[in-house]
């Protein structure tokens, strides 16, 4: 039986650095050298996959990680069955509808009949229906800000967290769509490694 605790963490990006951080807190060290996408924990038998953050929930819900770390947001645009543990202290930001400064779209009302870019269609389209807003989706995997300059929609729909690169675009916020925070989760393929793990973070 592999006994080895698989841990999924975003591989770079603003979850990188605290997940380590929060695991190290756990008494779990690191090497972190190199570009090896799986690093094995030097002090106790546990490995790191190292993957696109929207990569996690789905690993973890398959079982190929016992658990994971993950922005809320990432978790709620999925179809997954996984188990939140603990919410973490860190990877606070916004999903926030934005529009160019001077737009005639000034509320969520306005947005009627609009264009709106996201990497978020499922969180977005359901927000739209709870405001009984009729709009049209731009699906964009990344560098959603470019979307109004490009006359590719009217509005996005994104992430924001210190609000620099909404700035560097020109655009302003109107709407909060969902506020995220990093969660640790884990897999419904619960092993003894698994177990223990979360009775450890229970104590903290
Ligand atoms: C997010 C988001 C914005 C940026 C906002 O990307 O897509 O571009 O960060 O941050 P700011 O308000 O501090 O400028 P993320 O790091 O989640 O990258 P990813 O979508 O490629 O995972
Ligand atoms: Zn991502």
């Amino acid at each position: 039986m592999n006994t080895t605790l698989k841990i999924a963490i975003q591989k770079k990006g603003r979850l990188h650095e605290e997940s380590v951080v929060f695991l190290n807190s756990l008494g779990y060290q690191f090497a972190l050298a190199g570009k090896g996408l799986t690093q094995a924990c030097t002090n106790a038998d546990v490995s790191l996959l190292l993957v696109r953050d929207d990569d996690v929930p789905a690993l973890v819900s398959s079982g190929v990680a016992d658990v994971g770390i993950v922005g809320k947001n990432v978790l709620a645009e999925g179809a997954n069955n996984v188990s939140v543990i603990k919410s973490l202290p860190f990877g606070v930001c916004r999903l926030a509808i934005a529009v160019p400064t001077g737009s005639s779209i000034a509320c969520i009302a306005d947005l009627e009949g609009e264009r709106i870019a996201t990497s978020y269609p499922r969180i977005l389209r359901s927000y739209l229906q709870r405001n009984r807003i009729n709009a049209a989706l731009v699906q964009l995997c990344g560098s959603v800000e470019i979307a109004p300059e490009i006359n590719l929609a009217d509005a996005i729909c994104d992430l924001v967290q210190s609000g620099t690169t909404l700035k560097a675009h020109g655009l302003v916020p109107i709407a909060t769509v969902m506020e995220s925070q990093a969660e640790l989760i884990a897999s419904p393929f619960v092993r003894p490694q698994t177990e223990a793990f979360i009775k450890q973070v229970a104590l903290l």
